[in-house]
């Protein structure tokens, strides 16, 4: 009887020491220790034992039951950790691992982005940003910027009109003559804004566009320093290698008045649709300013001299990108748009 104690004790101290779970232990626990377990089956027979060895069998299966039990405790604490364990592993996050796109990420237009790189270039310059109305009187528009009404040159520009002294700006000019009569030179300005002329829509041609304005006023300004100006920002925007051209011109709000070039991005110069096989294709207009529009803003011609520049946004940017169709900057297609 000893001998078999031993056995059902030793099996069932492998057993508990094999189990993974929970139920396994409470198996080995009932095989054993339960009603129908070997351990209870031989207590059973002990009715039929003499004195002595009663009480030595007594007292050993008290004692293997006293260990089992004590062994099946720290067996299920055991399981019950390795258990946590598992399941910290299982729901551990990994903080490392990069995220998931689940919305797409926007950009900025081929026009902010150009816009951008011509400001930075100027910004770099001293230049800061100004603004004016896009609703205009005509009086800012023109009057002040040397062309009084009845003056020919109003037909270069063809305008919307609000009414007789309100128009839709046509070039963001008349922000020059405003920041000329709120300002204290000398300053450096660039004003960028929506412009609106009556034009059919076409591949170069649209109602609405974008300009940029450039104005500087000090007392010494010389071409020297508009041409400096204007080199700097287009080999900013375009790389060294683009070649600029001035080429003499009219406007009545600056004396001498200039066109500038660039050398087409497109062919490199060779001649192409696109520059009408010129090899060089117009980019902004500019001058001296006129002393005329200096002294309508209420400053002494005499002691401040300016000059300024007006850059069309869209053909910088087509050309930058190569894009042939003023259009596909307005029409806001996404698909067109992903590509820069
Ligand atoms: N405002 C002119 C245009 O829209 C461009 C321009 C701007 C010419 C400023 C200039 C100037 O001489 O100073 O065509």
């Amino acid at each position: 009887m000893i001998e078999k104690l031993e056995q059902i004790r030793l099996e069932a101290l492998e057993k508990l020491q094999q189990a993974k779970e929970e139920a396994e232990i409470d198996e080995i626990m009932g095989s054993v220790l339960g009603k129908k377990g070997k351990l209870t089956e031989i207590l059973k027979t002990m009715g039929t034992l003499d004195k002595e060895k009663r009480a030595a069998l007594g007292q050993a299966s008290n004692a293997v039951k006293k260990e089992l039990e004590e062994k099946i405790a720290q067996s299920k604490a055991k399981v019950a950790e390795a258990m946590l364990e598992r399941k910290f592993a299982q729901e551990a996050i990994d903080v490392t691992e990069p995220g998931k796109q689940v919305l797409p990420v926007g950009r900025l237009h081929p026009m902010t982005q150009t816009y951008r790189q011509i400001r930075d270039a100027l910004v770099g310059m001293g230049f800061t940003t100004f603004e004016g109305p896009e609703v205009e009187l005509d009086d800012f528009n023109f009057t002040k910027l040397n062309l009084p009404p009845d003056h020919p040159a109003r037909d270069m520009q063809d305008t919307f009109y609000i009414n007789d002294k309100v128009v839709l700006r046509t070039h963001t000019s008349p922000v020059e003559a405003r920041a000329l009569m709120e300002l204290k030179p000398p300053f450096r300005l660039v004003i960028p804004g929506r412009v609106f002329r009556v034009d059919e829509v076409d591949a170069t041609h649209s109602p609405v566009f974008m300009q940029m304005e450039g104005l500087v006023v000090d007392k010494n300004i010389t071409l020297a320093d508009l041409k400096g100006t204007i080199d700097t920002f287009v080999h900013a925007v375009f790389g060294d290698e683009v070649k600029t051209r001035f080429r003499p011109s009219y406007f009545p709000f600056t004396e001498p008045s200039a066109e500038v070039d660039i050398s087409c991005t497109i062919c490199g110069g060779k001649g192409c649709r696109v520059c009408k096989n010129t090899g060089w294709i117009e980019i902004l207009g500019c001058g001296i300013t006129n002393p005329h529009e200096i002294e309508n803003c209420g400053l002494d011609p005499k002691e401040w001299k300016a000059f300024a520049f007006g850059i069309g946004v869209d053909r910088v940017a087509n050309l930058k990108y190569g894009i042939t169709d003023i259009r596909l900057l307005y029409d806001n297609d996404a698909r067109f748009l992903k590509q820069f």
